[in-house]
């Protein structure tokens, strides 16, 4: 039996929302626990989908893994296996995360590729390039990506582009390697942050964290640590771009407002008041939204994983909009769902061009993945009578307690079952 979402528009948000640890985050935290012989652990983890499937990864790999309320514990063994197989990892592409760890640890990993993905190809070139110049040899072999080192040695990488998961296995293989490590071009997202401050706690040298320029001075061994994971900027904006897009008043706990300069001065540019807060936001929207153009970049720019969501804040705001998404190819497939919303939209090549409407018409749509699948819910919540959001297991994959905490805002959603 699958599920769908009955999103009933009409209804201002207001209230609080409390976010958790950013999914993003917690997902290469997990993998970080195979550099460390022991028990590592994490906490304010986020009760989504991927938490538990990253587990199993971990269990396939030796580790013994245990989830209570928010918390994960990560033995690992002093030899962990390094052959992540298909059906670990199948089912989200984030598991790559352990490529680097193993590597650094085992000195050989084998992970099998997850795949095709709904927004765009997601190839691993950067990551096995960094890898390579680390002293590993890297290979596709049998649908699985090898990398495999003697010695592994610092060395001056570049990145093409500032790929995060790239800088993540890069920089996860490094801390173990002799010698300086330097990544130019690194990104830059906060989730990066997180992470060298959790290696740095599990006796790691890391430094230039969230500047585009990171140098790691390997160490023989490191030790497991206890980490808290920062909140998600992007559940985190996701209900504030719902504050807008519904003219509603919430107050969004458990996120840095820092990670979300540029997103909430976009939403100052839609009009609404954002006052940030000591451990989150609020935004009052009095109005109906004004048109505001985005484009996607790297951190600090506007991120990738919104743009779902400021297509729907343009669809009923006033004026023309004009989104440009340059990191993932093929992430506007999700406007021709808008477009059965009553979106007035328009795509080509990587623009979008948006004329708002006052309001949306509900109908029956489908989430290509997670981001895709939130902003299609945003949508029901101004379109009027009552939309089928179908899919929704990638919904649940990225957000913690979805209906509830809608529900607790005042939205009108029901999750119902579809034989
Ligand atoms: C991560 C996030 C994802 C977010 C994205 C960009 C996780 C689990 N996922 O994905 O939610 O949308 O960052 O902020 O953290 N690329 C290459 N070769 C490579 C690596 C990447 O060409 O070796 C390209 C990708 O195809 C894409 C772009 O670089 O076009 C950005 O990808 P990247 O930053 O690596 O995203 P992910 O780490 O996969």
């Amino acid at each position: 039996m699958s599920e769908h979402f009955l999103v009933t528009g009409g209804n201002r948000l207001e209230g609080e929302v409390l976010v958790g640890g950013a999914k993003n985050s917690v997902l290469k935290l997990m993998a970080a626990a195979l550099l460390a012989e022991g028990t590592t652990v994490v906490t304010n983890c986020p009760d989504i989908l991927d938490v538990p499937l990253m587990a199993d990864v971990l269990r396939g790999l030796g580790c013994e893994v245990e989830l209570e309320d928010s918390e994960v514990r990560i033995t690992t063994p002093a030899e962990p296996k390094y052959h992540a197989d298909f059906d670990a990892v199948k089912q989200f592409r984030a598991s790559v995360c352990v490529l680097g760890p193993l590597v650094a640890r085992c000195r050989r990993a084998v992970v099998a590729l997850p795949g095709g993905d709904a927004i765009g190809s997601r190839p691993l070139d950067m990551h096995q390039s960094g890898l390579r110049l680390l002293g590993a040899r890297s290979e596709i072999e049998h649908g699985c990506v090898v990398a495999e080192a003697d010695d592994l040695h610092g060395a001056n990488i570049r990145l093409v582009f500032p790929s995060v998961g790239a800088t993540e296995n890069i920089l996860m293989a490094a801390v173990l390697a002799r010698g300086e490590t330097v990544i130019d071009n690194a990104a830059r997202e906060p989730e990066i942050v997180d992470l060298c401050n959790m290696l740095n706690e599990m006796g790691a040298k890391v430094s230039g964290g969230g500047s585009s320029t990171l140098t790691i001075q390997g160490v023989r061994k490191l030790e497991p640590a206890t980490h808290r994971v920062i909140g998600d900027r992007i559940v985190a904006a996701t209900w504030g771009v719902a504050a807008s897009m519904t003219r509603g008043d919430v107050r969004v706990r458990g996120v840095n407002h820092k990670h979300l300069g540029l997103v909430l001065d976009k939403l100052r540019t839609a009009g609404a008041e954002v006052t940030p807060e000591v451990d989150g936001f609020r935004v009052i929207q009095r109005e109906r939204p004004k048109a505001v153009n985005f484009a996607t970049l790297p951190y600090p720019g506007f991120p990738t994983d919104l743009q779902p969501m400021a297509i729907g804040l343009a669809a009923v705001a006033e004026g023309t909009s004009m989104i440009t998404e340059n990191v993932f190819e093929s992430r506007f497939r999700f406007v021709e769902e808008m477009i059965r919303l009553g979106a007035d939209a328009r795509t080509d090549g990587h623009h979008a061009v948006i004329r708002g409407v006052p309001v949306l018409s509900s109908a029956p749509v489908w989430s290509s993945d997670i981001r895709a699948g939130a902003g299609l819910v945003l949508a029901g919540l101004v379109a009027d009578g009552t939309t089928e959001v179908h899919d929704i297991f990638h919904i649940d994959r990225g957000y913690p307690r979805f209906v509830e905490n809608l529900r607790g805002l005042g939205g009108v959603i029901e999750r119902v079952g579809t034989e």
